[in-house]
């Protein structure tokens, strides 16, 4: 069987983050056959203009694009700022609605932050708008998601990582 690819993109740029750690917990759960990268470039996406959404996009920009096109699967991992989306998440995805790159892409959104219902919600709709294929069992919302992971960045709320562990499999299944 051919190696799969899952691209995965928090929300939060912070050192230390919740939510990188808990994409690192989904890809400790990955068989070892499947390829997954953690994007570390959304601080350099540019503010979204459509001026530029040419031809000639920003690298960062397409460098993004690529990754995404190329992946079978895409799991999106973020906090809620403000009782909304993260806005440097936010514009990465503004610049994906031209691009077609979500589009029927297997996706799961995992929303892991002090509440977290606004931006849970709102991202659903603005990957319902890229044409992202959500995929069954794929969205979660873990709240008071600092108290979940210690010290040592281990996820250790044992309801979390039973739906992260689902949420996991329903992902591989689907590209399998
Ligand atoms: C400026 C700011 C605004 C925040 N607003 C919200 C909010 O509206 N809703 C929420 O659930 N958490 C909010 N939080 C708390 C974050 O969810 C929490 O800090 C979370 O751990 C951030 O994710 P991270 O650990 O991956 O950086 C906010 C945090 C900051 C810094």
């Amino acid at each position: 069987m051919p190696n799969k690819t899952i691209f995965a993109i928090s929300g939060s740029l912070r050192e230390g983050s919740s939510n990188h750690k808990v994409l690192t917990f989904i890809g400790g759960l990955l068989p070892a056959d499947i390829s997954y990268h953690i994007y570390g470039g959304l601080a350099t996406i540019p503010p979204f203009d459509p001026g530029l959404d040419n031809d000639m996009p920003p690298q960062s920009v397409t460098t993004l694009r690529d990754a995404i096109t190329n992946a079978d699967a895409v799991i999106i991992c973020t906090p809620e700022y403000a009782f909304g989306i993260p806005g440097q998440l936010k514009n990465a995805l503004d610049w994906m609605v031209s691009s077609a790159s979500f589009s029927g892409k297997p996706t799961a959104l995992v929303t892991a932050s002090t509440g977290g219902e606004n931006a849970h919600t709102a991202l659903l709709k603005v990957l319902g708008a890229i044409d992202s294929d959500v995929i069954e069992g794929g969205t979660l919302l873990i709240p008071y998601i600092r108290s979940k992971i210690d010290n040592d960045g281990n996820v250790i709320d044992e309801d979390a990582i039973k739906d992260l562990k689902l949420l996991t499999d329903n992902l591989l299944k689907t590209i399998a």
